[in-house]
C-alpha cells in the first residue's frame, strides 16, 4: 500500500515534469553540433568560406493545388535543371481544401517537395495563434497521413510545415511537429537577420531570431529546424517576407522592375553569406502579375547557369546544414532520386462535407472517400 503510493506519486511527478517545457538556453556552439543541433545564428555551416558555399533558392507555392494553378507550375518549372545538369527542386506547402490529389501525385513523381500547409486553413489568425497541441495534430499531424494517402506518395517523403498565415502557436507548434515526425518548419520571418542572412537552425537552444508575428517559441524544443524565411525588402526599404506581400513592388507589367527587385534581393545573399534564398509566393499572384511571371522565368533562367546556385527543394537545405560540404563537391554528386508512384485516378463528383452544406469535387489516387475528408476524419471514412 505504502510502496503503491510512492509509485503513484513519482508517477504523476514524472507525469508533470515530462509537461513541462523548459525555458530554452543561450546556445554553446561547443555542446550544439551538427548534425542534430544548429545554433541561430549568420555563421555558414561548416565554417564555409561564402565563394566555397552552395547558394540555395527555395522557390515555394502554398495553397491548394488545382486545375487552374497547376499550368503555371508545369511551364516554369518541369525540365529545368540546374547547372550541374540535376532537375531543380520547388516546394508546396499544400492546404487540402479543393486540392486536386492526382496533380499532387504528379507533382511528386516530378522531384518536387510536398509539404503541409493545413486541413482547414482556417481564415482565422487566432484560431492559429492559440491552437493547442490537439488541434495541431488534427490540422497538421492528421494532413501527413491524408497526403500521402490520397495522393499515394511515401510519407516519409513528407518533411515541412508552412503555418497559415505565418501564424504559429509558440513551443506547441515544434512540439507538435516533433510528434509527427516533421523536420523544418518555413513561417517564421526575420526582419533583423537579413544581411546577412540567418541560417537554419534548431530549438535546442534560445533562438536570436526576432519575433514578427508571436507567440514564438522560448522552450528548449529538440528535433524540428526553422529555415528562417529571410524578408525581402520592396522598393521602398519595406521588409515583405512573401514577394505577394511587396507593398512598393514596380506593378504588374513592369518586368523590367520586378527582375531588378528580384535580382537585389537576391544578390544581398550571393555576395554575401549566402544564406538560403527563398522565393515564397502564391500562384494566383505570378497569373495576376504578367511582367513578374516574365522577370520570374528570367531570373530561374539566369541562376540555372550559374555553376555555385541551386534551386532545391527545402528539405535539401537541412540536409546539407546538417552535413555541409564544399560546392564544387555538392556540384559534382549524384542527383537527388526519389521513387515515382502510381497514381489510379480517381473522380470522385459531387461528395458531401460534414463541415459545411458544400459540395466537392475531389480527385484521389485511391478509392473514392464516403464523405469529404475533413479534420476528425482526414481520409473521409
Ligand atoms: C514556452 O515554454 C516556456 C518554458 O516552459 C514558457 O516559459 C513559455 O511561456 C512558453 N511559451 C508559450 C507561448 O506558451
Ligand atoms: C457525417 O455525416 C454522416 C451523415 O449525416 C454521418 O453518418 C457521419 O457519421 C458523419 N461523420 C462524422 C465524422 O461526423
Ligand atoms: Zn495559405
Amino acid at each position: 500500500m505504502k510502496l503503491a503510493s510512492v509509485a503513484l506519486f513519482l508517477t504523476l511527478v514524472a507525469f508533470v515534469y515530462a509537461r513541462e517545457l523548459e525555458l530554452a538556453e543561450p546556445c554553446d556552439e561547443d555542446i550544439c553540433k551538427a548534425p542534430m543541433c544548429r545554433c541561430s545564428s549568420v555563421d555558414i555551416p561548416g565554417g564555409l568560406a561564402p565563394r566555397d558555399t552552395p547558394q540555395f533558392v527555395t522557390l515555394t507555392f502554398d495553397d491548394a493545388i488545382t486545375v487552374s494553378n497547376v499550368p503555371t507550375y508545369r511551364s516554369l518549372l518541369y525540365n529545368r535543371r540546374n547547372r550541374n545538369n540535376c532537375p531543380i527542386g520547388a516546394t508546396f506547402f499544400l492546404a487540402h481544401e479543393y486540392t486536386d490529389y492526382i496533380l499532387v501525385n504528379e507533382l511528386y513523381n516530378r522531384g518536387f517537395e510536398i509539404a503541409l500547409h493545413s486541413i482547414s486553413h482556417k481564415a482565422d489568425q487566432e484560431y492559429w495563434r492559440d491552437a493547442s497541441y490537439e488541434t495541431l495534430m488534427l490540422e497538421i499531424g492528421d494532413q501527413k497521413r491524408q497526403v500521402a494517402h490520397f495522393a499515394n506518395i511515401p510519407i516519409n517523403s513528407i518533411h515541412g510545415l508552412r503555418s497559415p498565415f505565418l501564424q504559429m502557436s509558440g513551443n506547441t507548434t515544434y512540439q507538435m511537429m516533433s510528434s509527427a515526425g516533421l523536420t523544418y518548419d518555413l513561417s517564421w520571418p526575420t526582419i533583423e537577420y537579413t544581411d546577412p542572412g540567418l541560417w537554419p537552425y534548431t530549438l535546442h537552444y534560445q533562438s536570436i531570431q526576432d519575433c514578427i508575428i508571436p507567440p514564438c517559441p522560448t522552450a528548449s524544443l529538440p528535433g524540428p529546424w526553422i529555415i528562417p524565411m529571410i524578408s525581402w525588402s520592396d522598393l521602398q526599404g519595406v521588409p515583405c517576407s512573401m514577394v505577394d506581400t511587396c507593398y512598393y513592388n514596380p506593378g504588374p507589367d513592369n518586368e523590367e522592375g520586378w527582375f531588378n527587385l528580384i535580382l537585389k534581393n537576391f544578390e544581398r545573399h550571393y555576395l554575401k553569406n549566402r544564406a538560403p534564398f527563398g522565393f515564397y509566393i502564391h500562384e494566383w499572384y505570378v497569373n495576376i502579375n504578367p511582367g513578374l511571371h516574365r522577370a520570374l522565368i528570367r531570373f530561374l533562367d539566369m541562376i540555372n547557369n550559374l555553376n555555385d546556385v541551386f534551386m532545391v527543394n527545402a528539405n535539401e537545405v537541412i540536409d546539407w546544414v546538417k552535413n555541409p560540404i564544399p560546392v564544387d563537391q555538392y556540384a559534382s554528386r549524384q542527383c537527388k532520386s526519389w521513387t515515382p508512384t502510381q497514381c489510379t485516378q480517381t473522380a470522385c463528383n459531387a461528395i458531401t462535407a460534414n463541415h459545411t452544406e458544400k459540395i466537392y469535387y475531389l480527385n484521389v489516387c485511391t478509392n473514392c472517400p464516403n464523405e469529404y475528408p475533413w479534420l476528425n476524419n482526414p481520409l473521409g471514412e
